[in-house]
């Protein structure tokens, strides 16, 4: 969504212009095109060189003595798609709030005629000050976007709203501001991740499902303008930004809230990892070694098959699940279609997917199967959005 995007990267004098270095080199990364414009006081704490060395494709320091542009403040922004200014001192909030132009800074604010975002990074004093308050509330009324403070330890030692926001949380934003609507408000539930059986109140019967395609597609979802709602097994990751997450454990737990929660959605993607059976006798104690002679039975019974009985609901949503075979891959996946009743399988083999961040899926539908290159989780993400959203409009 970034890639080919010219993004001007303006960077002010706040210790966590050291945050910018990495920002540029994430944006960079996603294939922005991004020139610098950089403050005075901001070259106290890191200097043009470490931009130009991270990618940058021009670092404008002053409107005097540039040979490689007539007028820096106004060449700067011609052609951008975005000026983010990150971080955004008090200082230059209130130059721009004011249309003060006494610096190449806030001239470029001033001249441009893209969108403008400004991370701020400040004492939480000056945060809450009424003026600074004020002078946000006047840049946001002009149009501006305004990406955080976040809340935490502050380099001087106080605690609370004024850190500027992590460099991929800037970037997931800006995705986000970049992104096509395709599902524009369209209620979207996914399911993601391993689901865990208990034996004892120490183990259980899992799988290694790490959840991340599950959670790229909450966010490729939920960039697209989706409302999403996440049922979430037990993993670590991150929630996407905007995404409302459920967590839970048990295969019935997840069934119990995808039911809950379904009438109100009109797509269900079925991505978890679903243990097939749970174990109907779980030990309330732990299971001890040697506390009788014979070895622990388990007994097991079925669990829900989640998707099919979404799938089956009268006024089902529109259906997608998903297949991870060791082996006839369309052909199984196929057969999923038909028994579970969906009218998209998302297929892929178990070796292929597993714990890594890219993956070799195909679309398997009633008629036809599209095979897609091996492509990031998150790429897989974004085809698949595509697909819903031609199939749902
Ligand atoms: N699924 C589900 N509930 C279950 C089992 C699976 O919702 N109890 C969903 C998965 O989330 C996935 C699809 O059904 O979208 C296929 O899952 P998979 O484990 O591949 O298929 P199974 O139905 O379990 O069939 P098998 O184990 O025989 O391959």
């Amino acid at each position: 969504m970034l890639s080919g995007q010219k993004i001007v990267l303006g960077v002010t004098g706040s210790i966590a212009a050291y945050k910018s270095c990495e920002l540029l080199r994430l944006l960079t990364k996603k294939g922005a095109v991004c020139s610098v414009i950089m403050t005075e006081s901001a070259q106290r704490f890191v200097t043009p060189l470490t931009f130009k060395a991270l990618g940058a494709k021009e670092v404008i320091t002053s409107d005097w003595n540039d040979p490689e542009h007539t007028i820096p403040h106004i060449d700067a922004t011609r052609d951008a798609a975005l000026f983010l200014v990150a971080p955004a001192t008090a200082n230059i909030l209130a130059k721009a709030a004011q249309g003060i132009a006494d610096d190449v800074m806030s001239a470029a604010i001033l001249a441009r005629r893209c969108p403008v975002a400004f991370a701020p990074a400040m004492n939480i004093n000056m945060w809450q000050n009424q003026a600074t308050q004020r002078n946000v509330k006047q840049l946001m009324q002009d149009g501006a976007i305004i990406l955080g403070p976040a809340a935490g330890e502050q380099a001087c030692g106080d605690m609370g709203s004024g850190r500027m926001l992590e460099p991929t949380e800037i970037i997931e934003l800006l995705e986000g501001a970049f992104s096509p609507r395709v599902l524009d408000r369209c209620r979207v539930l996914i399911t993601a991740g391993p689901t865990f059986e208990p034996i004892d109140p120490v183990r259980g019967i899992t799988n290694l499902s790490s959840g991340k395609q599950g959670f790229a597609i909450a966010k490729a979802c939920a960039l697209a303008g989706a409302e999403v709602t996440l049922v979430a097994g037990r993993t670590h990751l991150k929630t996407p930004a905007g995404v409302r997450r459920i967590d839970v454990t048990t295969a019935y737990e997840m069934y119990r809230a995808v039911m809950n929660e379904v009438s109100r959605h009109e797509v269900f993607i079925s991505v978890a990892a679903v243990a097939d059976w749970r174990i109907a006798n779980p030990a309330t104690h732990k299971i001890k070694k040697g506390y009788t002679s014979d070895t622990p039975e388990l007994i097991f019974e079925e669990n829900p098959d989640i998707l099919a009985s979404v799938a089956s609901l009268e006024n089902a949503p529109y259906c997608v699940g998903f297949a991870a075979e060791t082996d006839n891959l369309i052909d199984n996946a196929r057969a999923k279609v038909y028994r579970k009743r969906v009218p998209l399988i998302v297929a892929n083999l178990v070796q292929d997917a597993l714990g890594q961040d890219s993956n070799t899926v195909v679309f398997v539908e009633r008629d036809q199967a599209t095979p897609l290159a091996r492509a990031s989780k998150e790429q897989i993400a974004q085809a698949l959005v595509a697909k819903i959203a031609q199939e749902v409009n």
